[in-house]
Formats: structure tokens, C-alpha cells, sequence
């Protein structure tokens, strides 16, 4: 990837002055799934797929982006001035939040950039290609220029460049695995002060296998900020009978004593995924520490169920996956991952039986839905890096 970039580089942007080339991974979550902006846990970790970008800093204030994913599009331009999001400005409006977001924080970027991006996560995967591209451009702004920002810094950075620029209310999850990504580990986050904790994964004898339905989410954005605003209210309506900040505070007996509260069954069934959500990603966690794989698989399972049933945000795409996968032989969890809505889902099966895995869900996948699913066993990798 990095070699592709450097050939092209000069060829896109013209000779001379220095290209420094960066990586910063793609994430999934093992469990815990709209949790992160109710104030509860989730476990994700970093892949060793993701965005690759090469960069040259440039004398005046312009703005020059190009992806070797979408060579058609050519040559985007924009500048530091210019920093306003922009419907034909496609994947750069990424980039450019990050921008933005540095700037709102008082960080005066000096001079405009050359920009190329490579990512191997396949699009609209649910595997978080936008917050991979965000994480990479606040790594890139904090080496180039020496920005005085931490790693939790540029995934705060991200997930504000996400929200206020791109017009996404998604949580810190994503940006978070993404920027500490550490190899062979999830991280087990508390998103309520952002503790959190690196979990060795030891699957014995089985791996990590992502199944993507090919569906693209669509509308999934406006879904998600729907889903968000459901929980708001609950919690507001929780609120009157019980002294909470967030739903992840709330255990499941508590949540059985107050639900009431909550005037409409639907708030009701998403607030119960969301407290429920939240314990099973702790016993989760520490099922795994016990070495109890067979227990943490149960509790996927679960976790898919109660996004199906409760949450509402799998559809038959998902739903087909996970639902031939739990018939599969060899599988010891498996759930969809991510916002929901299409993308992945996750499943850990084991190695004996990975091929056949993915030929007997593949085959129902397709025969089911039309068209085919993709299948990627993956590894947990390490967070952004200058390459
Ligand atoms: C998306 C968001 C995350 C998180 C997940 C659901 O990936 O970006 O913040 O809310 O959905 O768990």
C-alpha cells in the first residue's frame, strides 16, 4: 500500500519536497453496541486493515485530496479557508472536519497539504472506514506540526469533527479503538470518563471472522440519530423517579423497578437494550479474563438478539448472517457489529472450521438475500503509526 502510494504521489501532485506516510486502523466491536452514548461499556478492538495516507505539507493555504479507492473522483481541492462542510466534497469532508475541529480548538494549522489516502476496509462496511480517515488526519496534523494532543485527544477530536462537522451523532467508541489501538487486545471502555482497560484476546483455537452483508446502511445515519434521541428521552423520563446521568448507570433490576416511567413501549425496549447491553459487555469482559470463551460467545448471541428485537436496528441482511452462523458448526458466538442497519457482523468460530464457515453462510446468504456476503478473518492490530 505504502509503495502504490509513493509511486502515485508524484505522479497526482507533482515532484518534490517530502512525502511522510501514515497508517491508522479500522475497528470492530465484540460486544457492548450503542452503549457509547448511553454512558455504558463497550469492547472493540483495532484491525490490521484501515486507512493509509501520504502527505506533503505545501507552501500556501490549499487543500489538495485524492484516494486511490475512488481514482475516478480525481483531484479534490479546497483550502484552510474554506474548512465548511460540502455535499460534492465527498470522503474530504472527513479530513476536513479534522481540520476544522483542531482550528475550533485553537490549534492554527500553518500551511495547506497534499493528501493521498489508500484504505483496504472495505466501504460501507460498519468496520468504521470514517473514523479510521479521521484518526489518521489528526495523527498526520499532530506530527507534521507538532500539535500538543494526546491519542485520547485526536479521538475526541474525531468524534467532534463527526458530530458538529458531518452531522452524525455518533458516540466516542469508534474513534477511541481506533486511536488506541494495541495488538492482540481489545480495550475495555468505560465511556462514562473514558477509564478503560486492554484485554488480552486468547481465542485458543478459534479466530475472529467478519461476515459483511454488502448492504450498504443507506439511511442508517438518520436512523442512528433517531435511535439516540429515543434514548435521550427515556433517561429524561427516568430521570423523574430515579437520580441517574446516563442509562449505563442503571443495573437490570433497577431499570425493572423504574421502567415504568418510561411512557411508551418502544422508548421502553430501547432503553432496556441499552442497560442490558451494558452489563453483558461486563460479564463479557470478564468471562473472557476467566478463560470462558464458550460464555462470552453466549452473551454475542444475546447482545444480537436484543439489537434485533429490542433495538431494531439489524434487518434481514444481519439477521441472515447470524442466524446461519449460530447453525454453523464451530461457532461459539456471533453478532452484528457496529451501527446496525447493513454492514458486519462478527462472529468468533473455530479454526478447523473457518472455510466451511464461510462456504455453508455464504451459500444461505446468497440464496436468501440475492447477492453475495464477503467474508475477512482478521487480526487485532496496533493504533495509528507514522509508517
Ligand atoms: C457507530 C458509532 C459508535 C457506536 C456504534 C454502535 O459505530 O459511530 O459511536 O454508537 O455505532 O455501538
Amino acid at each position: 500500500m505504502k509503495e502504490k502510494m509513493l509511486k502515485k504521489f508524484p505522479e497526482i501532485f507533482g515532484q518534490g519536497g517530502e512525502i511522510r506516510t501514515f497508517f491508522a486502523p479500522g475497528r470492530v466491536n465484540l460486544i457492548g453496541e450503542h452503549t457509547d452514548y448511553n454512558g455504558g461499556h463497550v469492547f472493540p478492538c483495532a484491525l490490521t486493515i484501515g486507512t493509509y495516507a501520504a502527505v506533503r505539507k505545501r507552501e500556501d493555504r490549499q487543500l489538495r485530496f485524492y484516494s486511490l479507492n475512488f481514482e475516478k473522483n480525481g483531484v479534490y481541492q479546497s483550502s484552510l479557508d474554506d474548512l465548511k462542510p460540502k455535499k460534492e466534497a465527498g470522503w474530504t469532508n472527513y479530513p476536513k472536519g479534522v481540520m476544522w475541529a483542531f482550528e475550533e480548538r485553537g490549534f492554527q494549522i500553518p500551511c495547506g497539504m497534499d493528501f493521498m489516502l489508500y484504505g483496504n476496509i472495505p466501504n460501507g462496511s460498519g468496520l468504521s472506514s470514517s473514523a479510521s480517515v479521521e484518526v489518521v488526519t489528526g495523527y498526520i496534523l499532530r506530527e507534521l506540526f507538532g500539535f500538543d494532543v494526546s491519542l485520547t485527544d485526536l479521538a475526541l477530536i474525531g468524534q467532534y469533527s463527526e458530530n458538529h462537522f458531518n452531522g452524525v451523532n455518533c458516540g466516542i467508541m469508534d474513534q477511541f479503538a481506533i486511536a488506541m489501538g494495541n495488538k492482540d487486545q481489545a480495550i475495555f471502555l468505560d465511556t462514562s470518563d473514558l477509564s478503560y482497560e486492554y484485554a488480552p484476546i486468547h481465542l485458543r483455537d478459534a479466530k475472529i471472522v467478519i461476515s459483511c452483508s454488502n448492504k450498504k446502511r443507506g439511511l442508517g445515519d438518520s436512523k442512528y440519530n433517531e435511535r439516540r434521541a429515543e434514548c435521550e428521552e427515556a433517561l429524561q423520563e427516568l430521570q423523574t423517579v430515579v437520580p441517574i446521568q446516563s442509562l449505563g448507570q442503571l443495573t437490570g433490576e433497577a431499570f425493572e423497578q423504574y421502567k415504568d416511567a418510561i411512557k411508551s413501549e418502544v422508548r421502553q425496549r430501547r432503553a432496556r437494550h441499552a442497560v442490558y447491553e451494558n452489563q453483558r459487555t461486563i460479564q463479557a469482559v470478564e468471562a473472557l479474563k476467566a478463560d470462558q470463551l464458550e460464555e462470552f460467545g453466549r452473551l454475542m448471541n444475546a447482545s444480537h438478539v436484543s439489537l434485533r428485537d429490542d433495538y431494531e436496528v439489524t434487518g434481514i441482511e444481519l439477521d441472515t448472517l447470524v442466524e446461519e452462523a449460530w447453525k454453523a458448526e464451530g461457532v461459539i458466538g456471533s453478532r452484528m457489529t457496529g451501527a446496525g442497519f447493513g454492514g458486519c457482523t462478527v462472529s468468533i468460530v473455530k479454526n478447523d472450521r473457518v472455510d466451511q464457515f464461510m462456504e455453508q453462510v455464504g451459500r444461505a446468504y446468497r440464496e436468501k438475500i440475492g447477492y453475495s456476503a464477503d467474508f475477512y478473518a482478521v487480526e487485532i492490530g496496533g493504533g495509528p503509526a507514522e509508517i
